[in-house]
């Protein structure tokens, strides 16, 4: 009879799943370095909250996914949300736009104030809500279209006609998602032809194309090659001081490279918020610590 390779070997094979399964475990960092500018304590102090959320509940049918969350949103800085899959924070960040409200069978308690304006109401158009909120995807989704009419979507809903003026904002817009230069000579051709990278970037045109005040970001990076993700972030940093952040990362080294706010989920609860070097270097709830030294999650 053949004798097995360790490779065949129970033993081995458990082995190797441990390894997988529970990583080893790493220390938080100390010191916290990073390439550009974070908004200090003082700075945040500064920007008054674009966002407020206010005990939070949210519920798919019986089961709570939000759980009296409390959060500030500071104007012109970002805010990274961070936590284990299934934690709330796709939900969380559905609310603010209120996505939300295309799911059957939901229901939503507390308060979001926008520029200190309540928008969970009835009464709140929820259209021009979503032209102030605008939302990018883990998965780029640009219609079937070409690069232009893409960009237009929204300012078309909007009823803008004019040719001159549309050009404009595709212009400015895709300018701003620092796609320009690279389709400037392709704005007839199909968005579908762009790279995964460019299409995630006119994602994020078409959303910036409404003059939205609040980018929400949910998972934006995860599907795009080390370049693009890359590439990005320099965009995330850029808009910063034009707009207000909110980005959903799996990725923590990502969240400590962007964020000048983080706030950490679990369980459908918001357990710390704090300014991201502090929550990274020195966080105050054993579970965010366990979290971001990877023993779980
Ligand atoms: N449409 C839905 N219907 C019912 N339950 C849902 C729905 N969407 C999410 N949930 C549940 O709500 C909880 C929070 O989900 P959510 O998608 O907000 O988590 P998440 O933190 O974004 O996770 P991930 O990191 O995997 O994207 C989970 O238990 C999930 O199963
Ligand atoms: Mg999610």
């Amino acid at each position: 009879m053949r004798r097995l390779l360790a490779s065949e070997s129970f033993e081995y094979n458990q082995m190797q799943e441990t390894t997988i399964q529970r990583p080893a475990m790493t220390e938080r960092p100390r010191s916290f370095h990073r390439d550009r500018p974070v908004r200090t304590a003082d700075d945040m102090a500064r920007h008054m909250p674009k966002v407020s959320v206010r005990n939070l509940n949210f519920y798919y049918g019986e089961t709570r996914a939000l759980d009296q969350v409390t959060l500030d949103i500071p104007q012109h800085c970002v805010t990274a949300l961070i936590g284990p899959s299934g934690c709330g924070k796709s939900t969380f960040l559905r609310c603010i736009n209120r996505m939300n409200d295309m799911i059957d069978e939901t229901r939503v308690e507390g308060e979001i104030l926008l520029d200190g304006r309540e928008l969970l109401g009835p009464k709140v158009d929820v259209v021009t809500l979503r032209k102030r909120v605008g939302m990018v995807f883990q998965k780029s989704n640009p219609f079937p279209k070409s690069v232009f009419e893409n960009v237009v979507y929204g300012p078309r809903v909007a009823g803008i006609r004019g040719k001159n003026v549309l050009y404009e904002i595709v212009e400015k817009s895709l300018q701003r998602a620092a796609l320009w230069d690279e389709v400037k000579d392709r704005l007839d051709d199909s968005a579908l032809q762009l790279s995964g990278g460019q299409q995630q970037r006119l994602c994020i045109a078409r959303a910036l194309a409404t003059d939205p005040d609040v980018l929400l970001m949910d998972e934006p990076a995860s599907a795009l090659d080390p370049a693009s993700t890359s590439r990005i972030e320099d965009l995330i940093f850029e808009l910063r001081d034009r707009y207000t952040i909110v980005i959903v990362t799996h990725n923590m080294q990502q969240a400590a490279r962007v964020s000048d706010q983080t706030a950490f989920f679990y369980q459908g609860e918001l357990i710390e918020t704090g300014l991201t070097n502090e929550l990274f270097t020195n966080p105050t709830r054993k579970q965010t610590e366990d979290y971001i030294t990877g023993r779980f999650g």
